[in-house]
C-alpha cells in the first residue's frame, strides 16, 4: 500500500488568515476570526480555500445567534431544513436544528460513521455545528478523509470503483429515530433511496474521494446488499484507520464545519443524560453528487 499522503504539501497560502494543521489526516483550526460579522468576499474566498483544503475547519470562541448562523452558512449553499425533520429545529429557524442531551431527554444518535443526508438526491456540502453547551472531555466528534482514502487505494481497486454508483437510504437513520430510546423525530415513511457515484469528483479542487458511508449507502447498483457489504465494509475500515481520523474534543463555543462530500464522521457516545450537550446545526445544500 502506498504511504499517507501529505495532503497540505501543496496547501494554498493565506494573507488574512492562518490556518493551523490539526493532524496529517485533515482538519484545521482557524483562530482570530469574528463569524458573527459577515464576511467580506476576501476573506470568505480564503475561508472556502482553506475548507476546500482542509475538510474539517475548526473556529474558536465564536458567539453568534441562529440567525447569524445561517448567514455564515449560506455564503456556501442554501440552507435548508432537514428533508425528513429528523432532528427538531428552532422553532423561528426550522433550519437550525438542534442537537440535545440533558436529563430526561436522551439525545439523538450520530454514533455511526457518514456522510450528512447521503440518501438525498442533492446532499449537504458542507455541515456547520455550534456547541452551545459541551460535556468537556465528553461527546467528541471524529472525521476522516474520504480523499485520502480513495487516493490510498490500489490502482486496481480504484479502477473498479471508479465506474460504480451506490444505492443511498434513509432506512438505518428511521431504524436509530425510531427505536424510541432517544429525541430524534420519528420517521414514519422513507423517501426511495438515491443513487451516488462511489467516488465523487470534489468541484472545488477536482480532487475525487470515497462517497459511500456505513450509515447511508445500502448496496452497489447493480448488486445485491450481501454482495456488495464485504467491499463496502473493507472501504469503510479503511477509511477510518487512525491515521486517517482526526478527534475533535469540544470546548465551549467552538464552530466546526465539515466538507460531506470529502468527510465522514461519527459524533462519539461516551455520555449519559447528565451530561449536557447542546448543539445547532445547519447545513449547505450541495449539487448533485458526480
Ligand atoms: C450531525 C452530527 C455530530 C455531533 O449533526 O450531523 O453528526 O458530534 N453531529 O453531534
Ligand atoms: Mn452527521
Amino acid at each position: 500500500m502506498p504511504g499517507h499522503a501529505s495532503p497540505h504539501a501543496d496547501a494554498p497560502s493565506f494573507k488574512h488568515i492562518a490556518p493551523r494543521p490539526l493532524c496529517g489526516a485533515l482538519g484545521a483550526e482557524i483562530a482570530g476570526l469574528d463569524l458573527a460579522e459577515p464576511l467580506s468576499d476576501e476573506l470568505f474566498a480564503e475561508v472556502e480555500a482553506a475548507f476546500h483544503e482542509y475538510i474539517v475547519l475548526v473556529f474558536p470562541d465564536q458567539q453568534w445567534t441562529p440567525a447569524q448562523q445561517v448567514a455564515f452558512t449560506a455564503r456556501f449553499g442554501p440552507v435548508e431544513e432537514h428533508p425528513l425533520r429528523s432532528r427538531a429545529g428552532l422553532p423561528e429557524h426550522p433550519e437550525v436544528l438542534v442537537l440535545v442531551n440533558k436529563p430526561g431527554d436522551r439525545g439523538a444518535r450520530n454514533d455511526i460513521w457518514h456522510s450528512d443526508i447521503s440518501f438525498s438526491e442533492t446532499p449537504p456540502l458542507g455541515s456547520v455545528l455550534y456547541g452551545l453547551q459541551v460535556p468537556e472531555g465528553y461527546g467528541d466528534t471524529m472525521f476522516c478523509n474520504m480523499a485520502a482514502a480513495y487516493a490510498e487505494l490500489s490502482p486496481g481497486l480504484q479502477a473498479i470503483l471508479r465506474p460504480l454508483k451506490a444505492l443511498h437510504s434513509a432506512a438505518g437513520l428511521a431504524a436509530r429515530n425510531n427505536a424510541g430510546d432517544n429525541n430524534a423525530s420519528p420517521i414514519a415513511q422513507l423517501p426511495a433511496p438515491a443513487e451516488h457515484p462511489v467516488v465523487r469528483t470534489h468541484p472545488g479542487n477536482g480532487r475525487p474521494a470515497l462517497y459511500v458511508n456505513p450509515w447511508f449507502t445500502e448496496r452497489f447498483s447493480g448488486m445485491t446488499v450481501e454482495e456488495s457489504l464485504p467491499l463496502l465494509d473493507f472501504l469503510a475500515k479503511q477509511a477510518t484507520r487512525p491515521e486517517n481520523v482526526y478527534r475533535h474534543r469540544w470546548r465551549q463555543h467552538d464552530v466546526v464545519m465539515w466538507d460531506n462530500r470529502a468527510a465522514m464522521h461519527y459524533a462519539v457516545r461516551d455520555y449519559d443524560e447528565n451530561r449536557i450537550r447542546i448543539m445547532h446545526r445547519t447545513t449547505a445544500l450541495g449539487d448533485r453528487p458526480v
